[in-house]
């Protein structure tokens, strides 16, 4: 039998095409996609022999590269005991372990940690823990959310209706997606002076609405796949005291942002600020498995334990995975014993020199960089299939989306691939 990293079969691409549905692609008239049969450290190797720089970290979740001997031993170790067992009833190291990094290096007050699968799941456990805070406290009319414009949550029904009511799919799934109120989004870039009249449409929805509101939901200062964009993080802190001011939970997801990506451990870092609950995904496990966390404070968590029916109501079957939790713990730990900080800020400063060209390009309407993000804003949106195919092309993997040519690169990338990287950004951005 063939191993499962190779192709079988008379046409396994075909296959493929006819059979595999791919992220949001048609099943008509799919995009080309690539075949990769192995990744080590910063490369995707493909099926033909050629090689690929990961500018992507599979979608910003591979921080450490691929195949890493960490990670590798973490999971071997693991597998040697138990891949997993149930969470009901049952509890493992890998688990207890896990939670203790979470508890630990999140702000402070974030003390109870939810394991569940994906990044998805976890917002609608933090969309979850916050009606069931306040109908805990009998406050029943509490149940709509508040976000801001150009967000991304996920894709499973209760994430999608705090997505972009524009861009998001709303407009698609019309009335099953559950109303809620959005407030514009803060214009204000990232270390620019604040302008506090960013503040009032989120205040007036907060003054006429608030006892109809259960929590505020956002990105703090990324808003990743709704828009690459990085604002004030004076505007998060105002957030939180017009959370506070109103009594509504603030919930901060940091699936995109957390472990490191933006220059602190969690983006919400930048403003001094902390959530009442908080999601991390994505880049938890380095991205070897799917695992998602969702924390909240002893607040949040007694709350709803002392209303009926005195548990949260949320126990998905792969829970706390086990294999998982071994790998993100290894990840995590890996990640704090090196100087992380310095890694980003090196690349960051790679990408603010190497991208900035960039912005003579008429095509273009803006270039910026936070932390290990680099992005090229276009004026109009791109053909993505048609930029995969240049990069490619060019030994890239980068993977634009709308109007976006950035990259997130895994941190251990090397000075010379991160500049072929760049490099060939702002050589397919001139091509526009
Ligand atoms: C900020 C944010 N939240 C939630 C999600 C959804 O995560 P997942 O794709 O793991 O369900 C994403 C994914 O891109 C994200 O960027």
């Amino acid at each position: 039998m063939p191993a499962a990293n190779e192709f079988s079969g008379s046409d396994p691409l075909q296959f493929d095409r006819k059979h595999l549905w791919h992220p949001y692609a048609s099943m008509i008239d799919p995009s080309p996609v690539y075949p990769v049969v192995a990744a080590n450290g910063v490369r995707l190797q493909l099926a033909d022999g050629r090689e690929l720089i990961d500018g992507t970290s599979s979608w910003w979740s591979a921080m450490h590269g691929y195949n890493h001997p960490v990670l590798n031993a973490a999971a071997q170790q693991q597998l040697a005991a138990m891949s997993n067992v149930m969470f009901g009833g049952l509890t493992h190291p890998a688990a207890v372990k896990l939670g203790q990094l979470l508890v630990n290096l999140t702000p402070a007050p974030l003390t109870k940690v939810f394991f569940s699968d994906s990044g998805s799941v976890a917002v609608e456990i933090a969309i979850k823990m916050a009606l069931q805070f306040w109908i805990a406290h009998g406050q029943h009319k509490k149940n709509k959310l508040l976000t801001i414009r150009g967000g991304y949550h996920g894709d499973t029904f209760m994430a999608m209706s705090v997505c972009d009511p524009v861009e998001g799919m709303h407009q698609l799934f019309g009335s099953v997606v559950a109303q809620q109120f959005f407030a514009d989004k803060p214009h204000t870039k990232f270390g620019e002076p604040f302008d506090d009249s960013e503040l009032d449409s989120l205040k007036k929805i907060l003054i006429d609405h608030h006892e109809d509101i259960a929590a505020l939901i956002l990105e703090p200062i990324v808003q990743a796949a709704g828009g690459m964009h990085f604002y004030s993080a004076d505007y998060l802190q105002q957030v939180r005291h017009l959370c506070d001011d109103y009594d509504v939970l603030l919930i901060c997801d940091e699936i995109a942002t957390g472990f490191g990506r933006t220059g602190k451990l969690f983006a919400c870092e930048h403003s001094g600020v902390s959530p009442d609950i908080m999601c991390l995904g994505k880049a938890i496990t380095g991205g070897y498995l799917t695992l998602a966390a969702t924390l909240c404070t002893d607040r949040i968590a007694n709350g709803i334990c002392s209303g009926k029916p005195g548990a949260l109501m949320h126990g998905p079957t792969f829970m706390a995975n086990a294999l998982a939790c071994a790998i993100a713990c290894a990840s995590i730990e890996l990640l704090i014993s090196q100087p992380w900080q310095r890694t980003v800020r090196n690349i960051a400063q790679h990408l603010r020199e190497g991208l900035e060209p960039a912005r003579a390009l008429s095509s273009i309407a803006d270039v910026r960089v936070l932390g290990a993000i680099g992005v090229i804003e276009m004026r109009e949106p791109v053909n993505v299939a048609q930029l995969q195919q240049q990069f490619v092309d060019r030994g890239l993997w980068v993977r634009p989306f709308g109007k976006f040519i950035y990259t997130m690169p895994p941190f251990v990338i090397g000075n010379n691939d991160l500049e072929s990287v760049i490099g060939g950004m702002v050589e397919v951005a001139a091509l526009l």
